[in-house]
């Protein structure tokens, strides 16, 4: 095999990308990894759910310094906070990260290609860098090009004032008004970042609910919760544009017929992701892809190209770095002739708000839109001991079962912890799990995961803490 000829081509290094890349090694196949940014990671360690949970972190702790400390007998006086530090710490994570998977692909013997990559057709991908191209060959291709933010055509990105979320994670200070447009994973935990800085923070959501894939109790919940915080929404509300006044910028929007104004220094646009395949080549090499540019793929990930495959953001489903790394290790093992798969109907969402939203399977009014009849129970977080030695009270747990057959059909959590809560529903749920299963799982005391326990337990009105 000549230098430039691979088994296994993949562009971009994402969760998607480098995973697909390390399990082609372990498998046995010579494999390239073209990535057009300086670092590796993609979106989600350069500017997404990595540098967006340190922030969280970050902002988190000032907040409870300011608010929560003093009931513990803390006294915090003249707190403040450097945004500068802040920052670097952020930084810090991603810089350490991103070296790390530099790390990964070297032990695996990854070769790394640094430069836009551009099919050909043929098996055929250009390595466009400056300096002189690279034409590399290989055997499958698997496109992992990730997603990119969608730009409202009303409200156009300056990088300045209206901006996506690639820059609210690297604002130089707290905005004295920031309006957030969408309310759902960016929009809250971003609007929450700020907010617990110091920002005045309008959430304008087109929908009646924030967090609207998850169901109506725990969206209604959230909702409290983080008004509470000083997140102030405006739900069922259109943004229309944006508009200079007296030398000030002006959010106009639309709530009911009424025209609503806001003053901002900075707009976060956060109403979704679109595939990013620009400059990719696709029709060259034959690639199909729907009405809202997502490649199209068979159950092996293959692309309307023979020997081209694609995994991740680029294709249909949730646009969560997970489910791309189970896409990246199913689709190698298909390439290599094992038998991949993703249990779709199992994957984990979580909102990394304070406290957490996390939710896996259907939620009640999803499996009832299905046509299951459910058994629903529910377990508030303050009726559990630790919750309320910890302060974390705010919450609960709900687990929905078949009525017929007792099969655990999703879990919807709101809560402390819920991120790291929701795995082992996850796991019950993947072994095919009743409500029952969960219900006589021991779970340790005093922990919060108890609660999920006692949720189940409720799904037949047995909870044990619950007059
Ligand atoms: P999203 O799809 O989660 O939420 C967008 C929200 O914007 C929705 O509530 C929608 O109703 C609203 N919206 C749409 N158009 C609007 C308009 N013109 N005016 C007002 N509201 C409008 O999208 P988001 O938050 O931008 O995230 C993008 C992707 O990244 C999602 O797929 C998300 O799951 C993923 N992501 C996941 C994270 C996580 O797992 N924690 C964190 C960040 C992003």
């Amino acid at each position: 095999m000549s230098e430039n000829s691979f088994d296994l081509v993949i562009i971009g290094s994402g969760p998607g990308g480098y995973v697909a890349a390390i399990r082609g090694a372990q498998l046995g196949l010579k494999t390239a990894l073209i990535e057009k940014s300086k670092t590796l990671g993609g979106t989600c360690l350069n500017v997404g759910c990595i540098p967006s949970k340190a922030l969280l972190h970050s902002s988190e702790m000032f907040h409870f310094v300011g608010h929560g400390a003093a009931a513990h007998g803390i006294d915090l006086t003249n707190l403040s906070i450097s945004i500068e530090q802040l920052m670097a710490k952020k930084d810090k994570t991603v810089d350490q990260l991103c070296g790390g998977i530099q790390h990964l692909m070297k032990a695996n013997k990854i070769k790394v290609f640094n430069g836009l990559g551009i099919l050909e057709g043929d098996s055929k991908v250009r390595v466009r860098a400056t300096g002189e191209d690279t034409v590399l060959n290989g055997k499958h291709i698997i496109i992992a090009t990730g997603s990119a933010s969608i730009e409202l055509p009303f409200l156009k990105y300056d990088g300045e004032t209206v901006v996506s979320s690639t820059e609210a994670i690297a604002f130089e200070q707290v905005p004295k008004q920031l309006a957030v447009v969408g309310a759902g994973a960016i929009g809250l935990e971003l609007g929450s970042v700020w907010a617990r800085l110091g920002a005045e923070v309008n959430v304008i959501e087109f929908l009646p609910v924030i967090a609207p894939t998850f169901d109506k109790d725990v969206s209604k919940m959230a909702e409290r919760l983080f008004k509470k915080q000083g997140l102030n929404f405006h739900l069922k509300t259109k943004v229309t544009g944006i508009k200079k006044s007296k030398g000030k910028q002006i959010l106009t929007a639309e709530k009911a017929g009424k025209v609503i104004e806001f003053e901002v220094d900075k707009v976060l646009v956060a109403v979704g992701r679109k595939p990013f395949t620009d400059g990719l080549g696709l029709d060259a090499a034959g690639v199909t892809t729907d009405d809202k540019g997502r490649i199209l793929v068979d159950a092996h990930y293959q692309t309307s190209a023979t020997g081209v495959y694609a995994i991740g953001d680029v294709i249909p489903g949730p646009m969560l770095a997970h489910k791309a790394e189970e896409e990246a290790v199913a689709c190698v093992e298909c390439i290599a002739g094992q038998a991949g798969h993703v249990n779709y109907d199992v994957i984990p969402n979580v909102i990394y708000t304070d406290p957490e939203i996390a939710s896996v399977g259907l939620g009640d009014s999803d499996a009832k839109a299905q046509g299951y009849e459910t058994k629903v129970g529910k377990f508030n977080f303050a009726g559990n001991g630790r919750a309320i030695a910890t302060d974390a009270t705010d919450g609960f747990a709900k687990v929905i079962a078949d009525k017929k057959t007792d099969r655990i059909l999703g879990v919807q959590l709101i809560g402390k912890g819920a991120s790291e809560l929701i795995a082992s529903t996850v796991a019950h749920m993947e072994y095919g799990g009743s409500a029952e299963d969960l219900a006589r799982t021991v779970h340790a005391h005093p922990t919060v995961s108890e609660a999920i326990k006692e949720a189940a337990l409720a799904v037949d009105g047995n909870a044990l803490h619950s007059a």
